[in-house]
């Protein structure tokens, strides 16, 4: 038997440029002038499974995008990991900020990434991560070495809220029935500290719309007389946050879990340093909720932001016109033990109240899921830690997320399994941001760790 570390310096180019291949296609499941290509790249995916030794790969249609689902059972007897993973990628807009297309990836070295990095829309999110998953698993299989069952679960449609997904795994339990859910898609520290993500934040994505007058008017004519949806929508968006910056909304905090000082202490221990954070992202200062520091307002504290606002005249030059509508897509995080569908209903009821008369407010909730947090004495998390404990010379740190993947809630819920987050991408990779990157380092340090999980976590489970 070949071991891993050999396999990968023999085959890296190839795993390199297999990736690469899968990059090119733009999977952006939220605009569906991409949809052909969407389906593709899951055309793409299932290939890539059966290639890598898995039996019964097939495309499950659902009601948007198909799902990839791919299994290796070498004896019912032994435990199933159940690897899910998202072959959709994100807009690549702003287009003018990337410093090659975003569809045409390509190696560049980065101060953080030495040895060089893939340039490309979802090279870490969620494309680069998922393979790892299926070359570790080629590396099982052709070297016989699989201690276990594995099966794939790969949707399309995570980055607009797996809505399809949610359906398929309610219908399909005894399929999925697993013991543990391994999923790449999250972040480490460093290349240096790896980390295993312990929580996740919930959503709940709204759209609101504001009208004013029933056609847009002229500014002068008109101005003073009406209430202008744009004016109006700013002072109400404002008005969602007080002095302290906590979110104004009744009841949103109701069922917040407030963390006991001991876990802040615990917390306050993963590597951070303030002063590094502000100048990656070239701020003179932080902000946000008082009485919390960085690490805990963005991952154990709900937020409530404005992902984007328009109306009105945009273009060149100046109009002068009071819009006769208003928009705004609004995303709020949240946390554990706050239901995403009372927090949207909460926020309607609220957003609805403080519109003044001179105004109609509709509010349209887009999509959601909960939060997650997982303990760190199961197997799987201790299969984890053995396995990046030997990759990387160091135990990994237990991290909370301020992101989200609403589906691991669900997962917990309907196949009764707990999920393990190894993640291996970077903060500084700019995922969903113009030139997202995922380091040839991590990469290849992923695709080296993974077989090492499934090897602690079938002598755990004896
Ligand atoms: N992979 C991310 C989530 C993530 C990234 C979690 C880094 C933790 C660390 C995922 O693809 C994502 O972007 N999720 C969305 C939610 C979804 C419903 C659109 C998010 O968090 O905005
Ligand atoms: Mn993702
Ligand atoms: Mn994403």
């Amino acid at each position: 038997m070949e071991n891993i570390k050999t396999y990968i310096q023999e085959n890296k180019n190839r795993f390199i440029n297999e990736l690469i291949e899968l990059l090119k296609i733009p999977s952006v499941s939220a605009d569906s002038a991409y949809s052909q290509d969407v389906i593709d790249t899951s055309e793409a995916v299932k290939s890539s499974l059966e290639q890598a030794g898995c039996d019964k790969v097939e495309i499950c249609e659902t009601d948007g995008y198909p799902i990839v689902y791919g299994e290796k059972i070498i004896d019912p007897n032994l435990p199933t990991v159940l690897v899910y993973g998202h072959y959709d990628v994100q807009p690549p807009d702003p287009m003018e900020l990337w410093t090659s297309p975003p569809f045409e990836p390509l190696i560049k070295k980065t101060e953080i990434h030495p040895e060089g990095a893939i340039f490309a829309r979802g090279a870490c999110d969620d494309k680069g991560q998922m393979y790892m998953h299926v070359k570790a698993v080629e590396y099982m299989i052709s070297n016989n070495c699989l201690p276990c069952n594995v099966k794939f679960m790969i949707e399309g449609e995570e980055e607009v809220g797996s809505v399809n997904l949610k359906t398929f795994v309610e219908n399909n339990t005894a399929k999925l029935k697993n013991d543990v859910i391994l999923i790449s898609d999250t972040g480490m520290i460093s290349n240096q500290q790896p980390s295993i993500t312990t929580g996740l934040r919930g959503l709940s994505y709204v759209e609101v719309e504001v009208t004013g007058p029933n056609r847009d008017l002229h500014s002068g004519l008109y101005g003073g007389a009406v209430a202008n949806p744009i004016n109006i929508l700013s002072k109400m968006i404002a008005s969602l946050h007080d002095e302290n910056n906590r979110i104004t909304i009744p009841g949103f905090y109701d069922k917040v879990e407030e963390l006991s000082l001991e876990e802040r202490t615990e917390m306050a221990k993963a590597p951070f340093d303030i002063e590094d954070y502000k100048k990656a992202l070239d701020l003179n200062d932080v902000y946000g909720e008082e009485g919390y520091v960085t690490n805990e307002r963005n991952a154990i504290r709900p937020t409530l932001d404005v992902n984007g606002i328009w109306g009105g005249y945009t273009g060149e030059g100046a109009k002068t016109v009071i819009p006769s509508k208003a928009f705004a897509k609004i995303s709020m995080r949240l946390v554990p033990n706050q239901d995403w569908e009372e927090i949207t209903e909460l926020f309607t009821k609220h957003f609805t109240a403080i519109a003044p008369k001179a105004v109609k407010v509709k509010v349209t909730p887009h999509h959601g899921g909960q939060g997650y947090v997982t303990p760190i004495d199961s197997i799987g998390y201790k299969a984890a830690n053995m396995a990046y404990n030997e990759t990387f010379g160091i135990p990994a740190i237990p991290v909370r997320s301020g992101g989200s993947i609403p589906i691991v809630a669900l997962f917990e819920k309907e196949l009764k399994s707990k999920t393990i987050l190894m993640g291996f991408g970077l903060d500084s990779d700019a995922i969903h941001s113009p030139n997202e990157h995922f380091g040839i380092f991590n990469y290849l340090k992923g695709i080296e760790t993974i077989p090492l999980f499934y090897k602690y976590f079938v002598e755990l489970s004896k």
